[in-house]
């Protein structure tokens, strides 16, 4: 039996029911001991495609593959024991047909152990979610800013800001609905649009560069802890670990250019041939 037999991951159902309830807490996670961390804080976690940028220095998402979302959803499965995970489908893997949308899916689902997957769903896709969702994958839509229409829309840039683009927003978040995603992400829209796409679909709206008014919320975990160098406007940093880590490195590299590090007790001591009780920090395992 498995170690987390105990734990009941939360599932879809689970967070459609919050709809209108208490809010949904969500991060984005792309490794096992982020993802542990993160876990017992959050209702669910999103293998992002931002992994793209924050991870691997990617410009943006559009190069990001299938395989590297499955890597990174394994991960993070390794990582949680509560929340929901999700993996996002990557450009160019859902978008070409049902079909080819429901094969990749299943590879993730499969894959990873994930429960569902999301796709940015634009106005071409409500038929792809509806497949999906009634071959047994949960779905979770993605509207307004889309990262993965950056060279349609030139930069990422927010959305609603005449009334032709709300409308367009809005139909875009009622075909998810109406298809039967689970949730659907808003991101990048004019605050007062998300209280009107909130109210009029029937599943839990997350908002991220959104409003406090949709039922969830989620941010990218790096920009919430500030190891990525490029900050949006909706991001509130609660932490400031890119400086910790340029810290941490210097005093590091000053500690081994004065023959500071390692000490006595970061050193093995063997005498006589025979091994002796390895002098090692408490909870190194690597001795
Ligand atoms: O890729 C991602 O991290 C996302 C979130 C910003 C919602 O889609």
């Amino acid at each position: 039996m498995s170690k987390h037999a105990d734990i009941r991951r939360i599932t879809a159902p689970d967070i459609r029911a919050r709809k209108g309830g208490e809010p949904i807490v969500c991060l984005t996670a792309y490794t096992a001991p982020v993802a542990q961390i993160l876990d017992p804080h959050c209702d669910l976690l999103l293998v992002g495609d931002s992994v793209g940028m924050v991870v691997h220095g990617l410009p943006n998402t559009v190069g990001v593959t299938l395989d590297m979302m499955i890597l990174h959803g394994q991960a993070v499965m390794r990582g949680a024991q509560q929340a929901m995970v999700v993996v996002d489908m990557p450009f160019g893997s859902y978008e070409a047909s049902p079909e080819q949308a429901f094969g990749n899916a299943t590879r993730v689902l499969k894959e990873t152990g994930a429960q569902a997957i999301k796709v940015e769903s634009g106005p071409s896709i409500a038929s792809t979610i509806a497949f999906l969702v009634a071959r047994g994958i949960p779905v979770m839509g993605h509207v307004g800013l889309r990262p993965q229409a950056v060279n349609v829309d030139g930069k990422f840039r927010a959305k609603g800001r005449d009334a032709e683009e709300r409308k367009r927003v809005l139909a875009e978040a009622q075909v998810a609905d109406d298809a039967g995603a689970f949730a659907i992400v808003v991101e990048g829209v004019d605050e007062s649009l998300a209280p009107e796409i909130t109210a009029a679909v029937k599943a839990p709206t997350i908002g991220i560069g959104a409003s406090a008014q949709c039922d969830g919320q989620i941010l990218v975990t790096d920009d919430l802890l500030g190891l990525f160098e490029w900050t949006p406007k909706f991001v509130r940093r609660y932490a400031n670990l890119k400086a910790a880590i340029g810290q941490a490195a210097a005093d590091y590299a000053a500690d081994v250019r004065a023959r500071r590090f390692p000490a006595a007790a970061e050193t093995y001591a063997l005498g006589g041939g025979k091994l002796r009780q390895p002098r090692v920090a408490r909870g190194d395992k690597r001795g």
